[in-house]
């Protein structure tokens, strides 16, 4: 039986160009898929260095690796050491704030970070007293950072550790020369209880290959398959 008992030379040659049609919007496809998309991801990548975000190398579906980092208990604070400004806490406040507010608020604070171009509501502009939602007291700050803010893109850092918190809203407030009000002393009291109460622990962590792995070894101990020569 031959493919020409059923389908005449014409036919043929109809069907041999629709398949060649179809293989050739394949081939563009993955061109795209594998090549072009990849490719811009990779540029857009690597010449914008002034948005980081957490991730690996290429991007999608690739987990970044995190070190493993042992559990830690840290002790409730002493509230003199992060009510006031000092010189060291407003030091790690910019330093943790280069890290993970920049690339929206701006170097100097202004609202100006390259990721914050294309928000709407804009990034705040800690050098102006206008517009603050929350408020610009310490107080307000650090709810802001422990909360966020709903419906925009200023979302919780209440990962980040108390003291931690508190050098961030100090070092946004020294990014402002205007006066940022009066505290309202129950909140701060409130705010030193929290301190001084209660410490903080820090699970273990592990790299996401690590855990993949574990994964991947307690559901196969979880559901044994039967050996192959029992399988007959
Ligand atoms: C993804 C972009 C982005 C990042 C990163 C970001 N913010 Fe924001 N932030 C915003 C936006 C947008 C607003 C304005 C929200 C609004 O008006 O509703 C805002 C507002 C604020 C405000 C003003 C709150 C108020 O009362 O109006 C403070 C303070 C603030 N951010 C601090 C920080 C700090 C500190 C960090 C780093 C730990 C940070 N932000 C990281 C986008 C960001």
């Amino acid at each position: 039986m031959k493919l020409n008992d059923y389908l005449s030379p014409e036919e043929l040659k109809r069907l041999a160009s629709a398949l060649l049609v179809v293989l050739g919007f394949i081939a563009i496809a993955a061109f795209f898929g594998f090549t072009v998309v990849p490719g811009l991801r990779y540029q857009a990548h690597t010449t914008d260095s002034s948005v980081q975000a957490v991730q690996g190398e290429t991007g999608w579906l690739d987990p970044t690796e995190y070190p493993a980092l042992p559990r830690e208990v840290i002790p409730p604070i002493d509230p003199k050491t992060v009510m006031t400004p000092n010189p060291e806490l407003l030091a790690r406040g910019k330093v943790l704030f280069d890290q993970n507010c920049a690339t929206c608020h701006g170097a100097e604070g202004k609202g100006d970070g390259a990721a914050g171009k294309g928000l709407n509501p804009r990034p705040r502009n800690f050098a102006e007293k206008a517009g603050w939602k929350n408020g610009t007291r310490i107080e307000d700050i650090y709810k802001t950072l422990d909360e966020g803010i709903k419906g925009s893109s200023m979302v919780s850092y209440n990962y980040l550790r108390k003291k931690d918190r508190m050098a961030l809203a100090h070092a946004v407030q020294a990014m402002g020369a205007f006066d940022h009000g009066t505290s309202d002393p129950k909140a701060l009291a409130n705010l030193e209880k929290l301190f001084a109460s209660a410490g903080e622990v820090i699970p273990n962590r592990i790299p996401v290959s690590r855990a993949v792995t574990v994964l991947c070894r307690e559901y196969a101990e979880a559901h044994p398959q039967p050996a192959p020569s029992t399988i007959r």
